[in-house]
């Protein structure tokens, strides 16, 4: 029994390089890796479909303002290699606590956009379905780190309620800050989740 154990315990240490306490979830890392690439796909499509609604000059072609920024949500800037150095914890936490705000943000750009745009089904699915598999990407990882035996960040509401009552051009440039940012927090997590494949690669 004992020697069955211990070539199990061998066997572990050369899996993963490190005594862990429970087995890393390569399946699920694998299938939120997919979930991210489906997700980098529409978050273009979405930020495209929502300058087409706003008018000039969001409409205008080739319109773009990289710089644009919004104090609460999350910036994904990092510098490569902090980038690369980060744990798995603090690289699934950071994923964790950035979808916390942009799921909850993205909440008022549809309740904006169903004041400025009611007619405009396709943005409004686009939306949704955002809505929908940014809170089941966000629930996919939350499970990866219970599974991996890390503490899942909580984050507090964090949009004040200053942002109710602001002007028609202001609701549109947030709306475009969020599509904009969050397309390129999506490209960050598919390179996390290429990382994680490839550290913890499917058996
Ligand atoms: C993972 O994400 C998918 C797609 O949004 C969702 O349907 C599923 O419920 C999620 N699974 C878990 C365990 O959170
Ligand atoms: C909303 O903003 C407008 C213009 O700044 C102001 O006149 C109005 O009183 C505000 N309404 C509320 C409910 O704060």
């Amino acid at each position: 029994m004992s020697y069955i154990i211990g070539t199990f315990f061998i066997l572990t240490v050369e899996l993963f390089g490190d005594v862990r306490t429970a087995p890393v979830p390569t399946v699920k890392i694998s299938q939120t890796y997919s979930l991210s690439l489906m997700l980098q796909t529409s978050s273009a499509n979405l930020l495209n479909t929502y300058l087409q609604y706003q008018g000039s000059p969001f409409s205008d072609p080739g319109f773009s303002a990289p710089d644009l920024q919004l104090a609460v949500l999350p910036t994904v800037a990092i510098g490569f290699l902090a980038w690369r150095s980060m744990a798995v914890e603090e690289r699934l936490s950071s994923n964790i606590r950035a979808y916390s705000v942009y799921i909850e943000f993205l909440q008022l750009v549809m309740d904006d956009q169903s004041q400025l745009n009611p007619a405009a089904k396709d943005l409004k699915d686009a939306l949704e379905h955002h809505h929908t598999h940014l809170q089941g990407l966000k629930s996919n990882i939350s499970e990866i780190m219970t599974n991996m035996g890390f503490q899942v960040p909580v984050v507090a509401d964090t949009i004040s309620s200053t942002s109710f009552n602001v002007s028609e051009f202001q609701r549109k440039i947030r709306g475009y800050v969020f599509c904009k940012e969050l397309k390129l927090w999506i490209d960050r997590t598919v390179r996390d989740f290429q990382l994680l494949k490839t550290t913890f690669p499917t058996a």
